[in-house]
């Protein structure tokens, strides 16, 4: 783990986007300057919004898995007095060459290991951290950062949080219930996490609390998915870890009636005597400590 702060003279925006070609997350640097990433502007304001964050103002926050930092610079421009993001795994690996091959392979059908098995891992330099480093300076934020896997830090060493953001990162994980106890840890007595993840639902299933489990590529190609909970195991996996509150949102995504249709057709199969086919979304779950 490392304690970073980044000190190098602000670039402006432009010539920040011209030196990193390479986003996840879409970031407005200046008005109708934003990072080109993986979803536009829109989508992450949508997916902030569905979060339903209390109000942050004079309150810490944690994200866990912040990449280039959308929800963290976002929490802090809402008032949230300390914010720290925390992240290892994508600031280790060179993001522009590893995504240059990954498209390349995908142009002709195939597909590359994960970022730590390529020559693309380099974990003493941090490749991957710099678009988050430019932002920070570019919009003059405060938002700490720490490099480490949240699983080995010791919340003594970073202190606990009002708020801890776990978004996207649940089903990456080999082992959620551990996971969630470690995530648990950082959060104050009273305090709020979020968790946003790949979820599951079997219909007809009640209910019973269900992970399917991803062994190979089968959750959107991609290797790193090992675990979707179902809302009843996402709920309990937040309990076992000793929070005393959970709760699934509703879904935006589970409203539109394309998905309304979807889920009314799938109910019907799911009386025939049949496997029930899982239904995949993402949920967003609020677990009080
Ligand atoms: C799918 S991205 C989600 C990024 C962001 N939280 C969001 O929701 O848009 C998952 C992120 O979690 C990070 N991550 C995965 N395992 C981690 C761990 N054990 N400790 C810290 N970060 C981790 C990855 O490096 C990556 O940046």
């Amino acid at each position: 783990m490392g304690m970073h702060n980044e000190n190098s003279p602000s670039l402006s925006p432009e010539s920040l986007l011209a030196a990193h070609p390479e986003w996840y997350h879409s970031i407005e640097l200046a008005p109708g300057v934003v990072t080109p990433g993986r979803a536009p502007l829109s989508s992450w304001q949508t997916e902030l919004r569905d979060l339903r964050l209390p109000d942050l103002r004079g309150k810490s926050v944690l994200d866990i898995g912040a990449y280039d930092g959308f929800f963290s610079f976002e929490t802090e421009r809402l008032g949230a007095a300390r914010v720290v993001a925390l992240d290892h795994y994508i600031w280790s690996a060179d993001m522009v060459a590893y995504m240059a091959d990954f498209r390349a392979a995908r142009a002709v059908g195939k597909t590359i290991p994960s970022p730590h098995d390529t020559a693309h891992w380099r974990p003493d330099e941090l490749p991957g951290k710099r678009p988050f480093d430019a932002v920070r300076r570019c919009l003059d934020s405060k938002v700490e950062s720490v490099v480490g896997d949240f699983m080995t830090i010791d919340p003594a060493e970073i202190g606990t949080f009002d708020v801890v953001l776990f978004l996207g990162v649940l089903y990456h994980l080999e082992n959620p219930l551990l996971s969630m106890r470690k995530v648990a840890q950082f959060v104050n007595p009273g305090g709020l996490c979020v968790v946003e993840t790949a979820a599951m639902e079997i219909p007809g299933s009640g209910d019973r609390a269900f992970c399917e489990f991803f062994p190979g590529q089968e959750l959107n190609d991609d290797a790193s998915n090992w675990w979707a909970p179902n809302a009843a195991a996402l709920c309990g996996l937040c309990r076992a870890s000793g929070f005393s509150a959970a709760r699934v949102l509703p879904s935006r995504k589970s409203q539109s009636p394309v998905r309304k249709a979807t889920r009314a057709v799938k109910s019907v199969v799911a009386q025939l005597p049949l496997v029930s086919m899982p239904l995949r979304y993402r949920a967003i779950a609020h677990a009080i400590r």
